[in-house]
C-alpha cells in the first residue's frame, strides 16, 4: 500500500470497511503482500478488538485475533493462562512432523533451555562481537556497486545477518548461505514459489527433506563439539547444556530452526525496512544524516514500524473473558503485534515513521513476558553498526522500484529491494 496511489488506497479502504466483519481473516497473507493490512487492523481495533475468525486452512481453523496494545500485553505476560504449546504460529504442527523448540514450550522446560543459550547474546559477548560486526559491515558495504542497480536484501541484509548467524554457531564459513536457505525453507508457504512446485503436498515433502538435510549437517557439528571442551558457540552450548544435551533429532532441529529464523529473518527484514522507510520519508533521512546520534532511536522506530514478526499465537488453558468475549479453554489466540504497534490510543501518530519520537523503545515487536526476544540487543547492535558504517560512506541510498514482499502473515519482510547508491563520500 505504501507504494500505491491515493486513489488505490481510498478504494481499498472503502472495500475493507464495506466487508462484513466476520469475513476479516487476519491470517490471510495477501494483505501483507499488497500492503492493505494496516486498514484491516485499523478497523478491527476500532470495531472488534477481540475478533473471532475461521480460516479455510484445516490446520488453522477458528482463532481469536487481538489487535489492541493492552489486550496483547495482558496475554503475552500471562503464560499460565495462555500457553505457547504446541506452536507459536496459527497452523497446528503436523502430527508426523512436530519440531519441539523452546519458544513453543511452557515453564519449566522453556526457562531451562532459554537459559542455556542466552549467554551468547548477553552483554559481555555482544561487546566482543561489536568490532567483528563493524569490520564485516565495512567489507560488505565497500563491495557494493556505485551508480548501478542492485538488490539490497541479497547484498546487504542477508549477507550481514547470515554472517552473524554463522559466527554464533561457529558454522563452516563457505557454507553459510545454507543457513539462509534453511531459514527461508522453514517459514515458506507452498505458494511462496521457493519449492519446485506450489502443490502443498509436494512442497511440504521438499520442505521436510531440506530440513532433514539441515539437521544432518548440524548433527556432524554436534558430534565434533560434544567430544571437545565446552565453547562459546551455540552448538557447543546446546551439546553440553544440561537441559539440551539429551534432545532427540527433532528437538535439536526445532531449536536450530528457532535460532536460525530468530537470528536471520527478523534482523534481515529490519535492515531492509530501514532503507525503505528512510527512502519513503526523506525528511527523516535528512534528520538522521544531520544528527547521527539519532541512529539508536531510528533503529527502534524501524523495529516498531516494520514489526518483523506480525504475531505470536497462544492457546488458552482456561475459559477467560477478554474485551467482553469469552475465550474458551483450548482456543487459539493470535497477538497481532503489527496492530498493537499501530494502536493510536498508545502510540502518537502510529502510522508515521518518526525517528526521534518520544518513548521510541515502546513497541511490541520483541514481545513481552517470559518469551520476550532473547536476541533483541544483538539485533539492535547489528542495525546500529550497519547505519554508522553507511553514514560514513554513502550520502544517499535510492530505492528505485517497489519492494517484493514476503507472502506470509507471520514473517513481515522483503524478498527484494532494488536500490542505487549514486555516490560515495
Ligand atoms: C529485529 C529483530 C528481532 C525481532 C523483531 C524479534 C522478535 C521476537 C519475538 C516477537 C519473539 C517472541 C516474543 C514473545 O512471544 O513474547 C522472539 C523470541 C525469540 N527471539 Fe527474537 N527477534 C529479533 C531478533 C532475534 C535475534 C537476532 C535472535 C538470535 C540471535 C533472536 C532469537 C530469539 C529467540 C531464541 C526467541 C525465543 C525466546 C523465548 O521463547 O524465550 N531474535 N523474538
Amino acid at each position: 500500500m505504501d507504494d500505491g496511489s491515493i486513489d488505490v488506497k481510498r478504494a481499498a479502504r472503502e472495500a475493507i470497511y464495506a466487508m462484513p466483519l466476520a469475513d476479516i481473516n487476519p491470517v490471510d497473507p495477501a494483505p501483507f503482500q499488497d500492503g492493505t493490512w494496516e486498514i484491516y487492523f485499523e478497523r478491527l481495533r476500532a470495531e472488534d478488538p477481540v475478533h473471532w475468525a475461521v480460516s479455510e486452512e484445516v490446520d488453522v481453523g477458528g482463532y481469536w485475533s487481538l489487535t489492541r496494545w493492552d489486550d496483547i500485553m495482558a496475554v503475552d505476560t500471562d503464560h499460565a493462562t495462555f500457553s505457547s504449546e504446541p506452536a507459536i504460529v496459527l497452523p497446528d504442527p503436523a502430527e508426523d512432523f512436530t519440531l519441539p523448540m523452546f519458544i513453543a514450550m511452557d515453564p519449566p522446560k522453556h526457562d531451562r533451555q532459554r537459559k542455556t543459550v542466552s549467554p551468547v547474546v548477553a552483554p559481555p559477548n555482544l561487546a566482543k562481537l561489536e568490532p567483528l560486526i563493524r569490520e564485516r559491515c565495512g567489507v560488505i558495504l565497500d563491495a557494493l556497486p556505485i551508480g548501478e542497480e542492485f538488490d539490497w536484501v541479497d547484498r546487504v541484509s542477508i549477507e550481514l545477518t547470515t554472517q552473524m548467524l554463522a559466527t554464533l554457531f561457529d558454522f563452516p564459513w563457505e557454507d553459510r548461505r545454507k543457513l539462509t536457505r534453511w531459514s527461508d525453507v522453514a517459514t515458506a508457504s507452498p505458494e511462496s514459489g521457493i519449492f519446485s512446485s506450489t502443490d502443498p503436498e509436494i512442497a511440504e515433502n521438499e520442505r521436510r527433506a531440506e530440513l532433514f538435510e539441515c539437521v544432518d549437517y548440524f548433527m556432524r557439528l554436534w558430534n565434533e563439539r560434544v567430544n571437545a571442551p565446552p565453547a562459546g558457540d551455540l552448538i557447543s552450548m546446546l551439546a553440553h547444556g544440561e537441559s539440551t544435551r539429551d534432545m532427540d533429532r527433532m528437538e535439536y532441529l526445532g531449536n536450530l530452526i528457532l535460532l536460525i529464523v530468530g537470528g536471520n529473518d527478523t534482523t534481515r527484514n529490519t535492515i531492509s525496512g530501514s532503507v525503505l522507510a528512510l527512502h519513503q520519508n526523506p525528511d527523516q533521512d535528512k534528520k538522521l544524516r544531520e544528527n547521527p546520534e539519532l541512529i539508536p532511536s531510528m533503529v527502534s522506530e524501524t523495529i516498531r514500524w516494520q514489526t518483523p514478526l506480525a504475531y505470536m499465537r497462544r492457546r488458552a488453558t482456561r475459559d477467560i473473558e477478554l474485551g467482553g468475549k469469552t475465550i474458551k479453554a483450548g482456543d487459539k489466540v493470535a497477538m497481532w503485534y503489527v496492530s498493537g504497534n499501530r494502536d493510536e490510543s498508545v502510540i502518537d501518530r502510529p502510522n508515521d515513521y518518526i525517528i526521534d519520537r518520544e518513548r521510541v523503545r515502546q513497541h511490541l515487536s520483541f514481545g513481552f513476558g517470559i518469551h520476550r526476544c532473547v536476541g533483541n540487543r544483538l539485533a539492535e547492535l547489528q542495525l546500529k553498526i550497519i547505519w554508522e558504517e553507511i553514514l560514513k560512506r554513502f550520502p544517499k541510498i535510492e530505492v528505485v522500484g517497489p519492494p517484493t514482499r514476503v507472502l506470509s502473515s507471520f514473517v513481515k519482510g522483503y524478498e527484494k529491494l532494488p536500490v542505487v547508491i549514486p555516490t560515495r563520500l
